[in-house]
């Protein structure tokens, strides 16, 4: 794989799975732009990376980026729309209006502005590769999650219009559905979850991972190799595909 040249936007790549991802492209000679919200994370990044601070379920913050990125490199390769919270951990009578909306905005408005922007300046360039960070609660219902889970499929019918309406352009769209990521977001979830249900960490975690075939969670680095691959040569003719990293989820709530 060498993406020598090859321009790469992540969003929310200042830590975790972006971080990851922003990492994998670079390390094969990619030009790599990176948003975040998180200005200290943003400061402490590899300087030959460009950065900004950009909420991306902010339209103006997004168009903003988009301008900047447009009169200096010309044109996008490859987008990882990424940006993704976990949103509230509760029953569905429990979710509050204001919190679904914004684990929605953030999940759902933030990917579709990326691949709105992003558009077309690939299809200027008549080639790019658009690749959505959902998840396995993006392929199956998820209890006390149901925001997120609704966000992140819908990510996928976003994906899956996207590839049909942009293929003729040559252009390639697919979504990564990374299973339990080793990581401070999962530590986080984990502690509500365990809060909920009265009993302790280990026991939620050796319930997710138990609800895999392959009895285990993910790390960043495996969903970065994912990434990788799609923008690849070797993944030129994948394209309106829900891709899982996870060991293979085979019950996503296994009763602990
Ligand atoms: N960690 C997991 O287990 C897991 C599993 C499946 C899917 N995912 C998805 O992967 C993606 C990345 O998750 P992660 O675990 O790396 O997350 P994370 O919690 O580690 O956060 C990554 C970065 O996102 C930034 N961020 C938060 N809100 C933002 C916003 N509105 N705009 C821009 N940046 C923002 C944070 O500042 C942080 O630097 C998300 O879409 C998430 O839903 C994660």
């Amino acid at each position: 794989m060498d993406f020598k040249g090859k321009r790469v936007l992540v969003t929310a790549g200042a830590s975790g799975i972006g971080y990851a991802m922003a990492e994998a492209f670079a390390a094969k000679g990619a030009k790599v732009w990176i948003t975040d919200i998180d200005k200290v994370a943003l400061q402490t990044i590899d300087p030959q990376w460009r950065s900004s601070l950009a909420d991306a379920s902010s339209e103006a913050d997004m168009t903003a980026l988009f301008v900047e990125l447009k009169e200096e490199w010309g044109g996008l390769d490859v987008l990882c729309a990424n940006a993704g919270i976990a949103g509230p951990t509760a029953l569905i009578e429990d979710v509050t209006l204001e919190a679904w909306r914004h684990c929605v905005a953030v999940n759902l408005e933030g990917a579709f502005l990326a691949a709105k922007l992003a558009a077309p300046l690939m299809k200027a360039q008549r080639n790019g590769c658009m690749i959505f960070t959902s998840s396995t609660a993006g392929l199956f219902g998820y209890p006390n999650r149901s925001p997120y889970s609704a966000a992140k499929w819908a990510i996928i019918g976003l994906m899956k219009t996207v590839a049909m309406e942009l293929g003729p352009f040559g252009i390639r769209a697919n979504a990564i559905c990374p299973g339990s990521v080793e990581g401070p977001r999962m530590e986080r979830v984990l502690a509500k979850e365990a809060m909920i249900k009265g009993t302790t960490r280990d026991a939620i975690y050796k319930g997710y991972a138990s609800g895999t075939s392959m009895q285990t969670f993910v790390e960043a680095k495996d969903i970065a190799a994912m990434a990788t691959f799609l923008a690849s040569e070797g993944g030129r003719y994948v394209s309106g595909q829900a891709l899982a990293v996870d060991g293979h989820t085979e019950n996503p709530d296994p009763k602990v």
